[in-house]
Parts: structure tokens; sequence; C-alpha cells
């Protein structure tokens, strides 16, 4: 993510993400809920990443009396970037980055689908419905190249959105001071582990699903 005036989210080693407001005066930054309503904060905030508070989306000083540990212990291997090249546009796939939120396989089967192989088909759909999904992918693990030319960076509010019972969702102008962010990673949005489970953190790798990760009681 980009070094500028916005915010900066700073993991803090096996305790929470240390959020700091920006500086630019036309974006400080949002902290959000997952139904789009603003979480009010003064300059800066410590968000929990361990799971275990009771004040989610903030850390209660829980992670102290867990296992949790941020050490990021995947090990990508080869082939976990693959391009796969249509007649009219070609997907970038890059898991390590995935965050399993599924909007891909659940909002465009035809072009995405678990059961296949290879499990994206690039001529399954529009170039403008594949456009809009690719750009709708909060991990930044989609991306896709028309006629040569690489997708470019939307320019949104710098934003950071605790998702339902999932990781964070950065977008924006958020910078991520963390020197251990995996290759290809997008400078403009990303998802953060905030279940505590994830062996690719501070990213979310969809290991929230597996350990049943709850952040609400309805
Ligand atoms: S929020 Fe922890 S793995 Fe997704």
């Amino acid at each position: 993510m980009a070094d500028r005036s916005g915010p900066r989210i700073e993991p803090i080693a096996d305790g929470p993400l240390r959020y700091r407001k920006g500086t630019d005066p036309e974006d400080r930054g949002t902290l959000k809920r997952a139904d789009g309503s603003e979480i009010e904060i003064r300059d800066t905030a410590l968000l929990c990443r361990c799971g275990a508070s009771a004040r989610k989306p903030f850390c209660d000083g829980s992670h102290a009396g867990t296992d949790f540990t941020s050490a990021r212990i995947w090990r990508p291997g080869p082939g976990e970037v693959m391009d796969h090249v249509g007649e009219r546009i070609t997907i970038h796939d890059n898991r390590r980055l995935c965050a399993h939120v599924e909007f891909c396989v659940q909002e465009l089967p035809t072009v995405f689908d678990r059961g296949r192989r290879p499990w994206i088909d690039p001529d399954g759909a529009s170039v403008e419905e594949i456009v809009a999904l690719c750009d709708k992918c909060p991990s930044g693990a989609l991306g896709y190249t028309i006629h040569g030319q690489e997708a470019v960076p939307r320019v949104r509010p710098a934003t950071v959105i605790a998702s339902r019972e999932g990781p964070f969702f950065v977008e924006g102008d958020v910078t991520i001071v963390d020197p251990a962010l995996p290759e290809g990673a997008p400078e403009e949005h990303c998802t953060l582990c905030r279940c505590g489970a994830s062996r690719n953190k501070p990213l979310c790798d969809g290991k929230h699903w597996e350990v049943g990760f709850v952040d609400v009681e309805d």
C-alpha cells in the first residue's frame, strides 16, 4: 500500500493492529462496520486480530491470555500466481492473496468454478462482467489484463471495513506497515486477518471459515 498521508495500519508483534488516521484533511480515512456505518475514533485505535476480543473490532487485551501469534507460517509454493488467458481478457489469480470471501464463485460461476480444472474460464462471461467481479475482489487475488494493458488501480476513499465474520477489508490510500507483504500485493486494497487463525498474517487466508469466526451476537 502507498505510503502517503493516508491512514496507516501497523501490525504489532503478537498483538493487535495499530490504526492511525491519516493527516490528509481531504481523506483521513474511515473505519466502518460491515453494514457501512462509521465507527467513530479520534486518531488512533487498536484493532483486534486475535479473534478473542469482546469489544470487536477493538482490542481489549484478550490476546495476552491466548496462544495468539502473529507469525506468518504460510510458505507459498510455485504455481500460485496463474494467468488464465482468454480471447478478450486475461485473468490473473494470485493464490498468495486470496481470502476466500467467495464473491467470485457465488456471483460469476460461469467463470469461477472450484469444481472445474482449471477453475477459471476467462471466456465464461462478458469482459464487463469479469472486470466488475475482479474489481470487487477485496483481497486483490484477482486482477486482469485487456489488450496488454493491466487494470489501472482504482482511486477510492481510504476505508477499513470490519466485514461480517471475516477479515478487515482495506481500500484506498492506506499504508500497511509490514515489509512481509507477499509479492504482487496490490497497493490499493487487501484483506487483513482478524480471526487470529490465518497462516498468511497479516493477510487473511480464509481460515476464518474453518474456525467459525464470529464477531457479532445475533
Ligand atoms: S479473518 Fe482470519 S483467516 Fe480470514
